[in-house]
């Protein structure tokens, strides 16, 4: 596999070609994930859930992704690294530049960062100055007190349009990528048909341009609970390997995730 770029990500969705992500916080699982073919791997603040065992990813500091984004560079080769920007770290341009810098420095090829309309000119001012981003729309865990929960985002009519204009908005303001969390299938496919930047998918149906899993999850080995979108490659394959490359090719072939593993 060649060194996976923002241009590869827009020639795989453009191909037709699913593009598989994963989370990794370490260099070990991230070299084993890069040699078996994943396309991206997140940084993600998940790593406040499944690293540091809390209830949400509020705690997070970019400190914390730095420190997991420096170890991630170093056992990457081919894949993509996006380094996640934590919970209120992006709320005004002088700290959004100083945080993003830092995981850029850490080695990240793009940040992520979480919100649909009040984060334009913050993408329009990180691209400017050379730093990719990534989307992040649907299921927002950092707004989970907003929410009121880990819950499925989009179902009525008007919140699904919104969440269609607020895609579009993003790829105008420079975004390269675009993560949707749990939202319906449907409202999926239609975001993915609408822009040309590639999305990825996490309980978001298996039409969107690429998917990511949790690790812990997708090993099976996350305590407490286990989202209904998630799939249990250790237990198919029992092995790490064997179970990462399932991974893919299901993403590939469009098998995972099914009807069952996903929302309408
Ligand atoms: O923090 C994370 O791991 C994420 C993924 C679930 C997309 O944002």
């Amino acid at each position: 596999m060649a060194k996976i770029t923002t241009s590869t990500l827009l020639k795989m969705k453009q191909s037709e070609e699913k593009i598989a992500a994963l989370t990794a916080y370490d260099a070990s699982f991230a070299s084993l994930f890069d040699s078996v073919g994943v396309h991206v791997l997140l940084i993600g603040d998940s790593l406040g859930m499944v690293l540091q065992g809390g209830d949400s990813t509020l705690s997070v500091t970019n400190e914390q992704i730095a420190y997991h984004t420096k170890s991630v560079r170093a056992g990457a080769t081919n894949a993509l690294v996006i380094a996640d920007m934590p919970f209120m770290t992006y709320y005004n341009e002088t700290e959004t530049m100083r945080n993003a810098h830092e995981l850029m420095a850490a080695g990240a090829n793009m940040v992520k960062m979480e919100g649909g309309d009040w984060l334009y000119s913050t993408i329009k001012q990180l691209t400017k100055n050379g730093i990719p981003v990534c989307g992040h729309l649907g299921l927002t865990p950092q707004s989970v007190n907003v929410f009121g929960g880990f819950k499925v985002q989009g179902r009525d009519n008007q919140k699904a349009l919104e969440m269609i204009e607020h895609a579009k908005g993003l790829e105008a303001a420079g975004a390269s990528l675009l993560v949707l969390e749990c939202v319906p299938s449907d409202l999926a496919k239609a975001i993915t048909d609408a822009i040309a930047i590639p999305t990825i998918g996490i309980g978001a149906g298996n039409q969107t341009d690429g998917q990511i899993l949790v690790m812990h999850d997708m090993f099976g080995i996350s305590s407490g609970y286990i989202p209904k979108f998630s799939k249990n490659y250790i237990e198919l394959t029992g092995d790490m390997r064997k179970a990462v490359s399932l991974y893919i090719e299901e993403v590939q072939s469009g098998d995972f995730p099914d009807e069952s593993r996903s929302f309408n």
